[in-house]
């Protein structure tokens, strides 16, 4: 059984530790420290292993415990942290969820707007109650740190940005993540940053989980790394927090999937230089999409700093023109509304030159014809 409960031990215990007894799914903490499919007498164990007689010879990698750990040292390695600060999840997805579980359940979150949907609705799924911040565009899609101050006025649990922010495309400002960390000491909180596109970011940065034990960091293989079938995610934190997660997550995984850990080890050696080579593609398709932007009577945005997608404002309903532009050109863009902002569309640009020009004299044609009806 892969492990995220520490080291397996030597001796087995008498009795059952006091560390078990105290977790949300005791039962499941004690079998992840203590069974050991390595060990020929457990009675513990199903003794069901991958069925490597048949003539499937990559089912061997399918029951390896030990890959749990070395996926886990190697996103430590990668943004600077122990393995210890690290909590291996199924994509952002479930790392967020399992933060706001262990961190918000019944209390209190403050999330950034605009935002991705799930940050808001998470709140909701643990039985949260949800308070928004405003990051304005008028800023640099700054936080308002008078949205913040009304948004955690009778106390919060948990703080929620994204970096680079989705939908605007933004690096979090190093005052305002200092701004969310002062808050979440006032109120005894946890900020959580998602950086599921941080590393688009060509300055590198580590993770902010680095800067303070109250930052809590999501991130995945999926949107920079274009790798999200493999659902390969992480939670970085205080290792006090880790524990906490390991525990809650207790009761939905007793185990790693391991093939995709094995696909994700394979293929992190090579990640910067797959970065580099997709931030340069994204850089060129963003100058295109501000020189359209730029060209387009109706339409405006921030161009974002870095990454794949910008949130372009429109003085028409971005409903009705991602309706319009689907309908008649065969162009998709997502409607503002999915980000609380209706007028305007978040578009991820990363297209092949002719399909990105094609889908831009769509748009083109989609808000002359929208605005000439009034
Ligand atoms: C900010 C943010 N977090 C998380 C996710 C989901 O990522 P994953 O596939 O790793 O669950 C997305 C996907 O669009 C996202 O935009």
């Amino acid at each position: 059984m892969p492990t995220d409960a520490g080291p397996r031990q030597e001796t087995p215990p008498t009795g059952i530790p006091p560390e078990v007894e105290g977790a949300p799914f005791p039962y499941m903490r004690w079998a992840k420290r203590y069974l050991d499919p390595h060990d020929p007498m457990s009675l513990g164990l199903s003794g069901v292993g991958a069925p490597t007689h048949l003539d499937l010879p990559h089912l061997a990698d399918a029951f390896d415990p030990d890959v749990h750990a070395a996926f886990v040292a190697a996103i430590a390695a990668r943004y600077g942290m122990a393995p210890e600060n690290v909590h291996r999840a199924q994509g952002s997805s479930s790392a967020n969820f399992i933060v706001y579980q262990t961190l918000a359940r019944g209390g209190r979150v403050a999330a950034e707007t605009p935002a991705y949907e799930a940050l808001h609705v998470t709140a909701t799924a643990v039985s949260a109650t949800l308070h928004c911040f405003e990051r304005t565009r008028e800023s640099g899609w700054r936080i308002d740190p008078a949205s913040l101050d009304a948004a955690t006025i009778d106390g919060v649990d948990l703080l929620v940005v994204t970096d680079l922010h989705n939908p605007s495309g933004k690096i979090l400002h190093p005052d305002d993540l200092a701004l969310l960390v002062e808050t979440a000491e006032r109120h005894d909180a946890y900020v959580l940053v998602d950086e599921v596109y941080l590393d688009f970011d060509p300055a590198k940065r580590p993770s902010t989980a680095t800067k303070h034990q109250r930052i809590v960091a999501t991130n995945s293989l999926t949107k920079c790394h274009g790798f999200g079938p493999l659902r390969a995610g992480w939670v970085l934190g205080d290792p006090d927090v880790i524990r906490r997660i390991d525990e809650q997550d207790d009761i939905v995984n007793p185990g790693s999937p391991v093939l995709p850990l094995h696909a994700a080890l394979a293929y992190l050696p090579h990640a910067d230089a797959e970065l580099e080579q997709t931030r340069a593609r994204a850089h060129a398709a963003c100058d295109r999409v501000h020189a359209w932007v730029e060209a387009t009577p109706g339409a405006s945005w921030l161009r974002p700093d870095a990454g794949i997608t910008g949130f372009i404002d429109l003085d028409v309903d971005g409903t009705a023109f991602a309706t319009q532009l689907v309908e008649a050109h065969g162009v998709r863009a997502v409607p503002g509304a999915f980000f609380q902002r209706p007028r305007g569309v978040r578009v991820s640009f990363l297209l092949g030159d002719d399909e990105l020009t094609r889908a831009l004299d769509a748009m083109t044609t989609t808000l002359e014809a929208l605005r000439s009806n009034g």
